[in-house]
């Protein structure tokens, strides 16, 4: 006679009660980041091609979004610009102009939303003419690491200047967390924190967000910065660097593709750990629920829950609104 299962994990699952008892990571509001991308103009607000329901945003319709959000909850934003050709140089100058659209409006949000956090982005390719997020040499082609550090601190500091709570170095050159850390702190802005780019893959998952902002380099491609997306052990390189170099929060990116890089980080770290759930993976979402061959909203909070589950403590997500209409619904 066969023998007849004394353990059944089963019961653990007979009814929402009980598992709504014994589950283990729960989403909640506070995870999300919303990246928001912001243009020039008034009265803009332009969905994007290859990610539908995100938009670009003028100024004033961003703070509108915002407002949106606050109420449903959401109060960490990621802002991007979309920055206008002509404003574009070699040494992308454009980034650390007070008076430009994006340090503008990053000052206009924290006047009308003091409590927002609001985490910047460091990286020279939305102003750069090359697309590339260091300086290129014009003769050789190649990224150069030390002279790009120069143009991302003095950029850093502005967007320190302009109310930034948090710098998100999403460069990858290398030794940047230090040098962005000792420009804050000698300017008096030792309260600004920094969240890297710690594991920054070189991923096709980018699309959709180059196409967002125009983004995309010129030549060549970003396989000299950042990383080979077969290495898992080069993560924990970069992490111990990180650590050393200052950074008060760390980050994966993409996330999808990358759980267990999440994974071995988290054990590996007692930062906070941050997870980018980028263009392309919302990108694939939402084109498949589109099409009918999935139900968008339940593979949304899957997601979401998966990149927790892996040990992300903070989510980077174009799902945000979304997903906090969900949870607000219960
Ligand atoms: C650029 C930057 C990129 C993203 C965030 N910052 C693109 C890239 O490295 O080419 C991608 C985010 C996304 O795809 O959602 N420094």
């Amino acid at each position: 006679m066969p023998i007849l299962p004394t353990h059944r994990p089963r019961r653990n699952r007979k009814s929402q009660v009980i598992r709504d008892m014994v589950q283990e990571t729960r989403l909640t509001t506070h995870d999300f980041i919303y990246p928001l991308f912001i243009t020039e103009g008034q009265n803009q607000q332009v969905e994007i091609k290859s990610m539908p329901g995100i938009h670009r945003f003028s100024a004033d319709r961003v703070i509108d979004e915002i407002g949106r959000c606050v109420e449903l909850g959401i109060k960490s934003f990621a802002p991007f610009p979309q920055v206008n050709e002509v404003l574009k140089d070699r040494l992308a100058r454009e980034s650390a102009n007070m008076e430009g659209l994006y340090l503008k409006t990053v000052a206009d949000i924290k006047r009308q939303f003091p409590e927002v956090v609001l985490m910047t982005d460091v990286a020279m390719d939305p102003y750069s003419s090359d697309g590339h997020d260091g300086i290129v040499d014009p003769d050789s082609g190649e990224i150069l690491n030390d002279a790009s550090l120069e143009v991302l601190g003095q950029m850093a500091l502005a967007q320190a200047r302009a109310g930034a709570d948090i710098i998100g170095p999403s460069d990858m050159m290398d030794g940047r967390v230090a040098w962005i850390r000792e420009v804050l702190d000698s300017n008096a802005f030792s309260h600004v924190s920094i969240m890297s780019y710690t594991a920054k893959y070189a991923s096709a998952f980018y699309g959709p967000f180059r196409d967002a902002l125009d983004s995309a380099p010129k030549r060549g491609d970003k396989k000299t910065y950042q990383m080979n997306p077969a290495n898992r052990r080069e993560a924990l390189l970069e992490l111990a660097l990180d650590e050393q170099e200052g950074a008060d929060m760390v980050m994966i990116k993409p996330a999808l593709s990358y759980l267990d890089v999440i994974r071995e980080v988290r054990d590996n770290t007692q930062l906070p750990v941050t997870a980018y759930n980028v263009s392309g993976e919302y990108a694939m979402v939402k084109a498949a629920a589109q099409q009918g061959w999935l139900d968008g909203e339940r593979t949304m909070m899957e997601v979401l829950t998966s990149i927790k589950r892996a040990g992300a403590d903070a989510i980077l997500t174009y799902f945000a609104k979304e997903a906090a209409e969900v949870l607000r619904r219960g």
